[in-house]
């Protein structure tokens, strides 16, 4: 028999009900095993049943809380100030301007490297992207073609061994482990919390958490930070006041994160853009379970894979006013229809993103850093419609590749950087 999908887009006052409901808190529908795969052993995202995952989180909750983050903040300043000396080196030596999405991504991958598992990929010091971050690009742009084909995907997953592409990550991931196991680690990783949790993990279970880091983290965080920049490049007001309200709290020459953490322009900022551009735009597939379940009216049999997804929520004029109007001023001043409990870019309930404390922590950061570094534009050549058509869903966004202009602000005599 055929299998049953669902996609809850179509009913768009049953929105927030279906989303509480498939994704919230209490929820019954456990990850889809179809789209997560089947492979014996499983990174903690892939681990689809309760009471699995129930075992694993903890540990990951603890690593990645907002106290913990705090913790982490000698790793993000210091590759921060090496990101902003990368941009500024590599500013007029390409007509073009600068590639932002590039800097930003090594900065993201060195980034996550150092948080999981102090291991930097080295991608800032030698300006280029590590070889086995690269193949994991082209497997994610693969998966596009095939999330629509369950089946296969389920072929593939049950074949031995890894898709080729993801072999890799995993020698980089196998290698980082054993270096790390061996090495005295300085000040806590997120490993350091995942190895000390209630299960033990299979040392094959260890290296699937490592890859998994690597792939929740980096993307999604680049793909908005990425589209931050352009927005903020082609509205200048925006730019300028974001500006100042840092230079306001904070000391730009220094910047601290206590001192922007609760700053609300840069928090609209960063809002608008994981609405208007959610770094994982479809549906997260769920599993409804034996019995079916009631959406409002509408019963979804049992066994049936669901969705909510994600773009198409926050898209919707019954949720947000204007919707396709990057507005960031919406989150201060609220516009006719705005509803909070429509915005989902971290998902809901049990398998929300773990890493949001820290997600925004980097952003904001960032951000911070390079709006106060630099004054921007897009690139002479750059075309703004371009950047938007062209960027991909790619399981993770991925956004076109992106040139701005970045001067260097000159402050009382000196370049600040
Ligand atoms: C803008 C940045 C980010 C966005 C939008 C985002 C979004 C998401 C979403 C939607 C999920 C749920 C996926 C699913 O149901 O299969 C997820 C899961 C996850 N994310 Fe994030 N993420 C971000 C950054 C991060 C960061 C920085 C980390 C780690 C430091 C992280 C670690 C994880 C992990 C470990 C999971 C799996 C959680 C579980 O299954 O219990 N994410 N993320």
């Amino acid at each position: 028999m055929g299998e049953q999908r669902y996609q809850l887009h179509d009913k768009l006052h049953r929105h927030q009900e279906a989303v509480a409901i498939i994704y919230g808190p209490g929820t019954k529908c456990e990850k889809s095993n179809t789209f997560y795969g089947s492979r014996d052993a499983k990174s903690l995202q892939l681990e689809a049943e309760f009471t699995k995952h129930r075992a694993r989180r903890p540990a990951w909750d603890k690593a990645l809380s907002a106290k913990k983050c705090v913790e982490y903040l000698p790793k993000l300043y210091r590759l921060t100030d090496l990101m902003i000396d990368c941009i500024a080196k590599a500013e007029g030596k390409d007509d073009r301007g600068v590639l932002i999405n590039h800097w930003l991504k090594c900065f993201v991958f060195d980034m996550v490297g150092d948080l999981g598992y102090s291991k930097s990929y080295g991608c800032l010091d030698s300006g280029l992207i590590h070889q086995g971050l690269l193949e994991v690009e082209k497997f994610l742009a693969a998966g596009v073609l095939l999330t629509p084909l369950p089946w296969l995907v389920r072929i593939i997953s049950s074949l031995p061994g890894l898709p080729v592409p993801m072999q890799g990550l995993r020698t980089f991931a196998t290698l980082s482990l054993t270096e790390r196991k061996a090495a005295k680690i300085e000040s806590p990783d997120v490993l350091s919390y995942v190895f000390r949790g209630k299960k033990t993990l299979t040392p094959e279970e260890e290296i699937e958490d490592t890859m998994m880091l690597q792939i929740a983290a980096g993307d999604t965080t680049l793909s908005v930070l990425t589209f931050s920049m352009y927005h903020l490049a082609i509205n200048p007001d925006i730019q300028i006041a974001l500006r100042k309200e840092i230079e306001d709290h904070a000391d730009v020459t220094d910047l601290a994160f206590s001192a922007i953490q609760d700053l609300p322009l840069l928090e609209s900022v960063i809002n608008e853009t994981l609405r208007v551009h959610p770094a994982v735009p479809s549906g997260l597939p769920r599993l409804i379970p034996p019995e079916g379940l009631y959406v409002e009216d509408m019963f979804i049999p049992g066994n049936t894979t669901v969705s909510c997804p994600t773009w198409t929520i926050q898209h919707s004029p019954e949720n947000f006013t204007d919707p396709d109007t990057w507005n960031p001023f919406r989150w201060i001043t609220t516009l006719e229809t705005h509803k909070p409990k429509a915005f989902i870019p971290f998902s809901v309930g049990p398998f929300n993103c773990v890493g949001k404390a820290f997600a925004y922590m980097e952003m904001k950061q960032v951000l911070a850093r390079l709006v106060t570094t630099f004054d921007f534009q897009l690139g002479s050549a750059e075309d703004e419609a371009r950047v938007i058509n062209e960027s991909q869903d790619h399981t993770a966004m991925t956004c076109a590749p992106l040139w701005l202009k970045m001067e260097a602000i000159v402050r009382k005599d000196k370049l600040c950087m």
